[in-house]
């Protein structure tokens, strides 16, 4: 299967990334997002990040440049018709994925793959909301994209095996290493970390050392990039909630089940580095 263009849902700080890498590895991007605001704003993250990249000599002006003429922006889903591929990086909501995978079922011809950003739904659900659920995979990338490393690759019980290889091959042409993974509540990441930052908070809760500390020990203990709290105001704490109560109404498994002062943070607004606080305070924003 040969991919030319790509198309993305989804303008945000998940499919801006993926819009990005994609147009540095050569694909022609369509990324169309609900209104010209998210759109602009998207774009204005990809300038940014490419510029960074520039900056920290990870790339020049002059490929920042063709990556940014490779992307072209609308509010149009029918724009996504010409693509041989297409992900999906909309908010973490089955009905808003079902909805938007019935209107690509659609539109897209049947050869063209469809995927799904999904970090903890389940590819196999919002396959069945298309007629050919054989052609619907999960590539599930990390943030910030165009850094992390990693893509798991999700099989469905129904996906045809080209489209898996697809997937895969996809993965090492944006320069990502990917483990494939059966379509199971949370992925391979997802299950091991996700549990371990709610442990972290009850820790905090119950007292055992302060939020700092627990940081400070999982960055020098185990050698992490960031401690859990640092990481989830990074994530941002209502897409880990809602990646954590996904896993938990599927599995009923306690370890997915959100301390409630999470739920009250989010309640206050407090969604982590991008409202300015979270578990810490950036008063930048
Ligand atoms: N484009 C290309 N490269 C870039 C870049 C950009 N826009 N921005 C930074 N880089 C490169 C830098 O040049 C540097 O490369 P080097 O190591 O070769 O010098 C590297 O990326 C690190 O960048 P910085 O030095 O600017 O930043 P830090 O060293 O402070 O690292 C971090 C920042 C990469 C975010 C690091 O703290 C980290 O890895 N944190 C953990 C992130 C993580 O765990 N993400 C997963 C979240 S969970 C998730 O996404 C799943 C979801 O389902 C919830």
């Amino acid at each position: 299967m040969h991919i030319k263009r790509l198309g993305i849902v989804g303008c945000g700080l998940m499919g801006s990334g993926i819009a990005e890498i994609s147009a540095k590895a050569g694909y022609d991007v369509v990324v169309v997002e609900v209104t010209e605001e998210f759109l602009k704003k998207g774009i204005s993250r990809i300038e940014a990040s490419t510029q960074k990249a520039v900056d920290k000599g990870k790339s020049t002006a002059e490929e920042r440049a063709k990556a940014l003429g490779r992307i072209k922006g609308s509010t149009n889903m029918d724009d996504l018709k010409g693509c041989q591929m297409v992900i999906e990086a909309v908010v973490e909501k089955m009905d808003e994925k079902k909805r938007v995978f019935g209107i690509l079922d659609t539109i897209c011809p049947p050869e063209t793959i469809l995927a799904s950003n999904t970090s903890s739904l389940s590819i196999t659900e919002i396959a069945c909301s298309t007629k050919n659920p054989e052609r619907v995979l999960g590539l599930h990338f990390f943030s910030p994209v165009p850094v992390m490393r990693l893509l798991e690759v999700i099989r469905s019980i129904m996906v045809r095996d080209d489209v898996v290889e697809a997937g895969v091959a996809f993965g090492a042409a944006v320069g990502k290493e990917t483990v494939v993974c059966k379509d199971a509540p949370g992925f391979i990441v997802n299950q091991l970390y996700l549990p371990y930052s709610l442990v972290a908070i009850r820790q905090w809760e119950r007292g055992l050392a302060s939020k700092e500390d627990i940081d400070k020990a999982m960055t020098l203990g185990l050698n992490y990039p960031m401690g859990p709290f640092t990481l989830m105001d990074f994530v941002g704490l209502d897409i880990h909630y809602n990646a954590c109560m996904a896993i938990y109404e599927e599995t009923k498994d306690p370890a997915y089940f959100p301390p409630p002062v999470l739920k009250k943070m989010i309640q206050a607004g407090h969604l982590g580095r991008k409202t300015g606080k979270g578990f810490y305070d950036y008063p930048s924003k």
